[in-house]
């Protein structure tokens, strides 16, 4: 799929912060015909918008729905919200594996994953393994086209408050004319816009997109 081609797109992860701004820059790029957005909330209706309402740890994968040429996935949870290192690792390793397998196995060529900073199957950090790990067996299906945008400390207007992120979020903020690009705030809408890009460009072999490649204003 070069660029200017038209895309069917699978979207993981479209009710988050990263991934609500993919879905709205993709429903608005005329080189994507269309979009899936599997998730567990319902999504405002569009003419170019399929959003079954799915549950991750059920799916078989012969779920109709699963169709697309390129996949993108901002699927993601905290420790603190799944309430264990496992139930974290079955949603930021397990569901974004098992949608690449079956959708590779159903024809998609192309597979953008929202990874993050660090991510190193060998970390000492249980947070960046994961990652690391995710993007390691990713890259054993065989995806002609596979991406992974690292992003640092993600900017944008959250619906639940996060105590941690908003400290380090205004730490960062103050600190940004000094900082590194490496460690400024990467707003939601940049990284979304990486995303989309990844997956139009669809460039064959393994892509990675560092966090100093996603700054700009939050
Ligand atoms: N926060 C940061 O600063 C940061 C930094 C680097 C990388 N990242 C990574 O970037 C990715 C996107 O982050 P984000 O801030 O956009 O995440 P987010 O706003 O928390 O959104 C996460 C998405 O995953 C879905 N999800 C979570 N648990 C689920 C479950 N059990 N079953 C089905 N869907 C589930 C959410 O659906 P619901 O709306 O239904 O919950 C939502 O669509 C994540 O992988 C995250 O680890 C984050």
């Amino acid at each position: 799929m070069d660029r200017g081609d038209i895309m069917k797109l699978l979207l993981v992860g479209a009710s988050g912060l990263v991934g609500s701004h993919v879905l709205k820059l993709a429903l608005a790029d005329p080189r994507v015909t269309h979009v899936v957005a599997p998730g567990r909330k319902a999504l405002a209706a569009h003419a170019k918008l399929e959003a079954p309402i799915c549950d991750f740890s059920g799916m078989t994968g012969d779920e109709p729905f699963w169709q697309g040429g390129a996949v993108i996935c901002t699927l993601g949870t905290t420790i603190k919200v799944a309430g264990s290192q496992a139930a974290f690792e079955r949603v930021d390793h397990d569901y974004p594996l098992t949608v690449a397998r079956l959708m590779h196995k159903r024809g998609a060529q192309v597979y953008v994953l929202n990874s993050a900073i660090g991510a190193d199957a060998n970390s000492r950090f249980f947070y960046n393994r994961v990652k690391g790990r995710l993007e390691q067996d990713l890259a054993a299906i065989g995806f002609r086209s596979l991406a992974f945008v690292r992003p640092g400390l993600i900017g944008g207007e959250r619906a639940e408050r996060r105590r941690g992120e908003g400290i380090a979020e205004a730490v960062l903020k103050i600190a940004a004319p000094v900082l590194p690009k490496r460690w400024r705030i990467n707003p939601a809408p940049v990284i979304a816009q990486s995303l989309l890009d990844c997956a139009l460009a669809a460039k064959p072999g393994i892509r990675i997109v560092p966090s100093e490649e996603l700054t700009g204003q939050v």
